[in-house]
């Protein structure tokens, strides 16, 4: 090895070239899920030909087993019926579905085996949908299809039109495309929605005016940072607000790690009932203490108008 080699040996390396490093077969091995197969790995391209695992594929595969640990126990009863008997063939509905990480999961360890139900991955983009539909193919996943469009535009999609869809999941869904998938699901009735909202800047901008900041509560969003955060908090505590008035019970946990703080709320909603008139009172409630939010899943469901005044329904629109 000459001087030369040495020196171009990097004792530090910087935090990319680490992340592609391979983790050691014991940590690769502790990542999966029994039964989760190597196979899907590579054709996802998280894990490598050799078996092996950057720190990056590690996260995510870790947020999308997590996420897939949480979901389980909510999406396997819709196979089942009342008595115990199976049934049903659930459509279940990727939002924002991108490489379809979680639609893969969910195929291989829950819809495959289970042998019954669609699922749907929804994405504008045509190269990512191209891309997953191929990969489906390859692995077998003859139940898994994309279709492109906008999630609010799913109605125009010949295969899903006038079908009923019974469960919503997005992951990291861009800004409102998160809300398309909750106005979906509730449209819907979906059996259930689970949701990890991507980073939210439409409560920010609405805040932003000088009328929002001059309000007693204004010094809670008038630093840019603080109005970031309380704007992603506080569109997450609407979303769930809206969900439990439309009858779902919701739990709010954490995805994985702080690593991605504002990304890493996971809303998950079973419904339960028809309607919840108590969680839409305190939603008109907590509205009335906060300027005009013309927020668009508050105006398309009527509960605020065009300007974000709250409308005194009585009854919340899905
Ligand atoms: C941050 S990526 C997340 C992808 C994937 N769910 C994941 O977690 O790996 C968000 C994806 O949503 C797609 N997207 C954004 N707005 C959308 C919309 N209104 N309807 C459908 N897809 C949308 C983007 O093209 C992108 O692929």
């Amino acid at each position: 090895m000459t001087d030369n080699h040495l020196t171009n040996i990097n004792p530090n390396p910087k935090p990319a070239a680490k992340a592609r490093q391979a983790l050691p077969a014991n940590q690769v091995r502790a990542a999966l899920l029994p039964d989760q197969s190597p196979r899907l790995l590579q054709a996802l391209h998280l894990l490598t030909r050799t078996g092996d695992l950057n720190a990056d594929a590690l996260r995510k595969l870790k947020q999308i087993n997590h996420l897939y640990g949480l979901l389980r126990p909510l999406l396997e009863p819709l196979w089942i019926s009342d008595d115990g008997q199976p049934s049903g063939a659930p459509l279940v509905v990727d939002a924002g579905a991108g490489n379809s990480y979680l639609g893969f999961v969910l195929y291989e360890l829950l819809l495959g085996p289970l042998g019954r139900g669609e699922l749907w991955g929804v994405e504008t983009r045509a190269d990512l949908v191209e891309r997953v539909r191929q990969r489906a193919q390859d692995l077998g996943f003859s139940r898994m299809y994309m279709a492109q469009a906008a999630v609010a535009g799913i109605g125009a999609v010949p295969e899903l039109a006038g079908r009923k869809v019974d469960a919503v999941v997005a992951l990291h869904a861009c800004d409102t495309a998160t809300d398309e998938a909750l106005l979906l699901g509730l449209a819907q009735k979906a059996a259930v929605i689970a949701v990890v909202p991507c980073c939210q800047a439409e409560l920010a901008r609405l805040l932003s005016g000088g009328s929002a900041v001059r309000t007693a509560l204004g010094p809670l969003w008038r630093h840019p940072m603080h109005r970031r955060e309380f704007g992603a908090h506080l569109t997450n505590v609407l979303r769930g607000l809206v969900l439990e008035a439309h009858g779902y019970q919701v739990t709010v946990t954490e995805l994985t790690g702080w690593e991605h703080s504002l990304k890493n709320e996971v809303l998950l909603a079973r419904r339960v009932q028809g309607r919840n008139p108590l969680a839409l009172r305190q939603l008109h409630q907590l509205l009335a203490q906060l300027p005009p939010l013309p927020m668009r899943l508050l105006t398309e469901l009527g509960v605020v108008d065009a300007d974000g005044n709250p409308l005194q329904a009585t009854e919340v629109k899905s």
